[in-house]
């Protein structure tokens, strides 16, 4: 049955939604393998075994939002929070572009007044004239308006990633309060394609309540908003968080599982969507030290090396044991350019890593 299905991916022949639900519910060790390493052909066909950096600045852990699982929401009173200036981003941009990341992202809490709406559009501006519009810059700042998203796009970013955190509208109303509502954001991810940007997306993986049946909609919904880019990682409780409260421990057999859902998410979308740009998700590496290689080696292609100057890193906590959390920027590449000529795939120095969903898009018109 399972070899049925992966003769089909292996032809790039589309999948049923029951078909990619029996993928998610593989259980035994040979079944997985078959499953990582038909995923990994698809991305090695369709995207090259080659790993982009984008080059992460957590900018700012102020958010208007009360997300029930984030550890950085506004009723956490427990978490100093910061707010870079212009200067402290655009320096951490050059780094990166001085270091061959081909780009960066820029993501905060969220906030939707005009300083910080200004703030970002004049980083913007600075970033792309300092690199000649050389470093692809991709923004992850929540909901805005149609009008802010325009704004930045015309500043000089070219991405944008905003999680749909998950498709089962019951379950999004769980995670959030009443008015963080679900189809604003839909709809955000409907005005981010219509002002130009390459438009990314994504879920949280195991949250409480959450069933295959969801996270096979959650790759549909992928592929019916024709998404360029995939950024999606296990849910890890943080403390301070009414979902993570009371915090039961994590035992390897949990977290295992975790991890393996988490990685069978990456194949799955890989062989579903195919050409697209998928993130290993730093939350990989909590459940294991070499979560993210694992990902790559499941069909990820993207990886996101922390820039962030040591004083903020460990206040940007969106979940507990954060990797990472005490390294510098190139403690960060070292680390990570280890890692991934290990696995004997190169890194995109310099590029900026368009995904080639987006270009194919382009063409067409
Ligand atoms: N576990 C995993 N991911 C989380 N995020 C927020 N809180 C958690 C958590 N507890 C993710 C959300 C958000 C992104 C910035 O971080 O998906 O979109
Ligand atoms: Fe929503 Fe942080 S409170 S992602």
């Amino acid at each position: 049955m399972t070899q049925a299905i992966l003769a089909k991916a292996g032809r790039d022949e589309a999948l049923t939604p029951a078909e990619i639900g029996s993928l998610l519910a593989i259980g035994d060790a040979a079944g997985l393998q078959d499953l990582y390493d038909c995923a990994y052909r698809v991305k090695a066909r369709h995207v090259g075994r080659v790993v982009y950096f984008r080059g992460l600045i957590e900018a700012s852990n102020i958010c208007i939002k009360d997300c029930h699982y984030c550890g950085i929401r506004k009723s956490n009173h427990n978490v100093t929070r910061f707010q870079m200036d212009e200067g402290e981003i655009l320096r951490e941009a050059l780094w990166a572009f001085e270091h061959e990341y081909g780009s960066v992202v820029i993501q905060a809490g969220e906030r939707q007044d005009s300083a910080h709406i200004n703030l970002i559009e004049q980083v913007l501006r600075r970033i792309t004239a300092a690199t000649a519009g050389g470093l692809g810059i991709t923004l992850s700042l929540g909901e805005q308006t149609a009008t802010t998203y325009r704004r930045w796009r015309e500043a000089g970013a070219h991405r944008y990633l905003l999680r749909i955190e998950t498709t089962n509208p019951q379950l999004y109303r769980s995670l959030h309060p009443p008015d963080h509502d679900f189809q604003t954001r839909v709809d955000c991810l409907a005005h981010l394609r219509n002002s130009g940007y390459q438009v990314g997306t994504g879920v949280m993986i195991g949250l409480p309540g959450q069933t295959l049946d969801d996270l096979v909609n959650d790759i549909l919904f992928m592929q019916a908003m024709d998404v360029d880019m995939v950024g999606m990682g296990p849910y890890i409780p943080h403390h301070d968080t009414p979902l993570g409260r009371p915090l039961s421990p994590i035992t390897p057999s949990h977290q295992l599982a975790a991890l393996t859902l988490g990685l069978k998410m990456i194949a799955v979308t890989r062989i579903v969507l195919r050409d697209v740009n998928i993130a290993a998700a730093t939350s990989l590496q909590t459940l294991s030290p070499t979560g993210r290689e694992m990902g790559l080696r499941c069909g990820a292609n993207v990886i996101m090396p922390n820039l962030t100057a040591a004083e903020f890193r460990c206040n940007y906590t969106l979940y507990d044991n954060k990797p990472c959390t005490h390294e510098s920027a190139a403690a960060c590449r070292e680390c990570l350019a280890r890692r991934i000529d290990r696995l004997g795939e190169t890194i995109g120095f310099s590029q900026q890593g368009t995904p080639r969903h987006y270009l194919k898009r382009n063409e067409k018109r």
